[in-house]
């Protein structure tokens, strides 16, 4: 597509009209703020200043050229400016991430999962399982070798590590007596990982080198989709969570790490955007008296939303088998107790690096 099939403009802005019917309109400043000129600095990077933008901005003309192309003639510029009408319907451009698809226990028959071979081979194996942690949230890589610190050469194929104060790498091992209940064998319910941290880790990878020889089923649950049911059956609960600030904190001899935040973090137009929640590390409430009742109400009904069966899926790890998370979106647990040695070994990266990875991909399939 497409040609212009109608132009109309006044000192305000423009009008568009496209053989197919689309009709925008564009401001006079969003115009001025968008020429060619502009937009020519290195990596598409505006050049201009704002401060130099003139107050209001003023279109004196604007016609459809010959070649297609719309000439526009601001108040204050002597050049004619050019404007491409494909550009105008898309100037965001045409990649853009696969939307959240929610899921629940129905998931279990098809799990997002790709081999590591395939996806260390093939850029159109990765694109499509870093399509699978854009929707789903996590995504399953089988066979990636069992030998210690192979999960950053997963990493390595979309991004970076996350150093913490853990370490660049941190180990999940199943032994008798732990010092972390992350380290015991007992089960662990669902939560996010260090919501301590201002900004929290957003992707989570977990790889397995030794498997117990039974038990430790790994459980996740879509927690934006569950908050987002949670809503719609209990609303006062969820402005509960949605609108009252909680600490969390880890301290050991090195660290303190403290967030104030909410358990349930909405976007501007009020959409579930991602979850901080982790019963270990929520320090004690500072809130009235008053207000605690009913903000226990409301977690601990919270909490039985997300730990129903039906919100879950579960699958025991084996040897090769990493999961890859957002943590922002996806939470993780551990069901029945391990018996015998397991290992597993995880490190923090950031989803944004994921994304950019992704879009490039999908520009290099469809250039
Ligand atoms: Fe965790």
């Amino acid at each position: 597509v497409s040609g212009v099939r109608e132009l109309a403009f006044d000192a305000a802005g423009l009008k568009v009209t496209w053989d197919d019917g689309l009709r925008r309109d564009f401001a006079a400043a969003w115009l001025r703020d968008n020429i060619a000129a502009a937009r020519q600095g290195p990596h598409g990077q505006k050049q201009a200043d704002i401060r130099d933008l003139p107050e209001p901005v003023a279109l004196i003309q604007a016609t459809l050229r010959d070649d297609g192309l719309i000439a526009v003639r601001f108040e204050d510029l002597d050049a004619v400016e050019l404007y491409a009408p494909q550009w105008l319907r898309a100037p965001a451009g045409a990649v853009d991430l696969p939307s959240a698809r929610p899921w629940d226990a129905s998931l279990a028959d098809g799990l997002p999962t790709e081999s590591w071979s395939a996806i260390d081979a093939h850029d159109h194996t990765l694109a499509r399982w870093l399509d699978q942690v854009v929707r789903y949230g996590f995504a399953l890589a089988r066979g990636v070798p069992t030998r210690p610190g192979s999960v950053f050469d997963v990493v390595a194929r979309f991004g970076y590590v996350r150093e913490t104060n853990y370490g660049r790498l941190f180990d999940v091992v199943s032994r008798d007596a732990p010092a972390n209940l992350a380290y015991s064998p007992a089960a662990l319910s669902l939560h996010t990982d260090n919501p301590y941290r201002d900004p929290v880790p957003t992707l989570q990878l977990l790889h397995c080198l030794t498997a117990g020889h039974a038990g430790g089923e790994t459980v996740l649950a879509d927690g934006i989709r569950v908050a987002e049911a949670f809503r719609k059956q209990h609303p006062e609960d969820f402005a509960q969570l949605a609108n009252t600030p909680v600490r969390f904190r880890y301290v050991d001899k090195d660290v303190d790490l403290q967030c104030v935040a909410p358990m349930i973090q909405c976007d501007l137009d009020g959409a579930v955007r991602s979850l901080r929640y982790n019963q270990r590390s929520l320090a004690p409430l500072e809130l009235p008296a008053d207000r605690i009742a009913p903000f226990y109400r409301a977690y601990r009904r919270f909490s039985h939303a997300l730990h129903r069966e039906e919100a879950l899926v579960s699958f025991t790890l084996t040897p090769g088998d990493l999961v890859i998370l957002d943590n922002r979106r996806v939470l993780h647990g551990r069901r029945g107790t391990v018996e015998g040695h397991r290992h597993l070994q995880g490190c923090y990266a950031d989803i944004d690096g994921l994304h950019s990875r992704l879009r490039r991909l999908r520009a290099a399939e469809h250039p």
